[in-house]
């Protein structure tokens, strides 16, 4: 077996899994119910070596049925009961203090969950660090964001007569499902607000990044009321095509592929019943202009192409370079690249980690075959295979279009360079894209840059001057247009996107006014309510 290997005595203890970690748990209707069914096996990228045995079994999951799936489904459905339930009816003060007693238990699940995300998607310790507290930060700004809104809205209106509070009311049942990259974040920023707005929830755990829902099962039995947030595991046509062609499902929440979000969203019976948030593919480019700070550029286009392996939607996925600065440049990147170190997850300074998905190295060496033979050449020294899912980043230079890594999202450690004449060809391609989620533009001429910009904002969601792309500050909007999302999210776009503004109106004369004062008065009702949450 050639896999990226370590030996038990060479795991230190923050990284120490005891295995196998076999998870028969989900979460349904406020139970955890033990599933007896077949289980589906997990396989980290990193394999531990015994005298000549290799063993990367690190546990497993349940592989739901059908009818399982549908019974998650249902206690969704009751515990909204169409808008009658516990859950959408509560104050938002109440549910604040749910997610808050959420928030408290899953930090005691830190270290297990840092744990499971470097074994069972590769990524290093640091990064898996930092995505457990940026979720933690994230809920937290959420529940302050709603503190906000609500704030704006516990007031009267009043117009041409008519008095009325307006406010945000849940949609209904929400299907979550997220990235393999960013399995417990990205999953999050769609569950947290969801929940938070008064929506029941069905979540799926994405393909790889599984396990380290397990120990959050008991905060979310213990912080909601039951039914509000259900798990399911499994294969997708098996648990989430009955789910959608249920109708059942109000808001589909997917970040991950366009061809399975059109898949997903066609399941569904009646179309217009159905909102999507959706964040998907990307190739976003980097422009870099020929008066560009050629070191910062490279430094930047580095962070941007290869953080987490090149594994983030948001990467920067092909570099326009112009002509007169493209030997300097594509020489300064390809010593910084072979710098980069290559090893486990909790090797100190790790930067390129092992790939956990099956035949990754492969396909990335596929597509660098067939730019090669296209006329592309490997730039640095130390790039290709390095074991099974171990792949040093190779920066491709001489990129034209006929080759795959051209318009191909390579969502890899390729960094493809294509160098070119005029503007005109690298704005070319943002413009024919199939996506536009966000670009990096690198130069120093205000006016040039200036006139780029204005361009771009009509053909993707974010361009960032002289910075690699990124998704955060999570407060800031996240989109894309074409293939590359649906709907904006932030910490607080969430909260609307999870919700729709609805109101209480009443023709203004005494008897009303009289009405709605003794509502507000004896605190009768909690959406005609002026409480203000401090
Ligand atoms: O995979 C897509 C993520 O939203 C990227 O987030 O730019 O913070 O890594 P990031």
């Amino acid at each position: 077996m050639n896999i990226c290997s370590v030996t038990q005595e060479n795991i230190p203890e923050f990284a120490h899994l005891s295995t196998p970690y076999i998870q028969k748990e989900y979460l349904v209707d406020g139970e955890i119910r033990q599933w007896k069914g077949n289980l589906n096996s997990v396989f980290s990228p990193i394999a531990i070596k015994t005298d000549s045995q290799y063993n990367n079994f690190i546990g497993s999951h349940p592989l739901m049925d059908e009818t399982a799936a549908l019974e998650t489904l249902n206690a969704a459905v009751n515990a909204y009961d169409n808008g009658r339930g516990e859950w959408p009816r509560m104050t938002v003060e109440q549910r604040i203090g749910c997610v808050k007693h959420f928030v408290s238990l899953m930090k005691e699940e830190r270290e297990i969950v840092v744990k499971l995300l470097m074994w069972e998607i590769g990524k290093s310790y640091n990064d898996s660090c930092k995505e457990f507290d940026r979720t933690i930060d994230y809920i937290n700004d959420t529940m302050e964001a709603l503190k906000d809104l609500d704030r704006i809205s516990s007031r009267f209106t009043i117009e041409q007569g008519i008095v009325a509070q307006i406010r945000r009311a849940p949609l209904g049942v929400v299907l979550c499902m997220g990235p393999f990259n960013y399995p417990l974040n990205e999953t999050f920023t769609t569950l947290i607000p969801a929940l938070i707005m008064g929506n029941t929830v069905v979540v799926k755990p994405p393909k790889l990044g599984v396990l380290l829902y397990a120990p959050l099962l008991k905060a979310f039995q213990k912080a909601f009321p039951k039914g509000v947030v259900n798990t399911v595991y499994g294969r997708g046509q098996t648990v989430i095509t009955p789910i959608m062609t249920s109708g059942l499902v109000n808001v589909l929440a997917f970040i991950g592929s366009s061809r399975v979000a059109d898949v997903l969203k066609r399941e569904h019976p009646h179309l217009h019943r159905l909102k999507c948030v959706l964040g998907l593919d990307a190739k976003n480019p980097a422009i870099v202009l020929k008066n560009a700070d050629v070191d910062m550029a490279v430094k930047e286009c580095t962070l941007g192409a290869l953080s987490f392996n090149g594994q983030r939607c948001t990467a920067l996925k092909i570099i326009f370079v112009h002509n007169s600065i493209a030997d300097q440049f594509v020489a300064k990147m390809a010593t910084m690249i072979d710098a980069l170190k290559v090893g486990v997850p909790w090797e100190e300074n790790v930067s390129i980690t092992p790939l956990p998905e099956e035949g990754k190295t492969k396909a990335m060496q596929a597509m660098v075959e067939d730019a090669v033979k296209k006329g592309a050449r490997i730039a640095n020294k130390n790039g290709g295979i390095v074991t099974d899912t171990l792949f040093a980043p190779i920066l491709l230079d001489n990129v034209t279009p006929d080759m795959e890594i051209y318009t191909m999202e390579q969502f890899g450690p390729i960094v493809p360079v294509v160098r070119y004449e005029s503007i005109e060809e690298a704005m070319d391609y943002v413009v024919n894209s199939n996506y536009g989620q966000q670009a990096s533009l690198f130069g120093n001429n205000s006016q040039e840059l200036a006139t780029l910009i204005d361009t771009l904002v009509n053909q993707v969601c974010r361009v960032n001057v002289n910075s690699q792309c990124q998704r955060g500050p999570d407060t800031f909007p996240f989109t894309g247009r074409k293939d590359s999302a649906e709907g904006t999210l932030s910490v607080s776009d969430a909260l609307r996107v999870f919700s729709i503004r609805t109101l209480v109106a009443a023709k203004k004369n005494d008897s009303n006014d009289k009405i709605i004062t003794q509502i507000v008065k004896n605190n009768e009702s909690n959406f005609l309510n002026t409480d203000f949450i401090l």
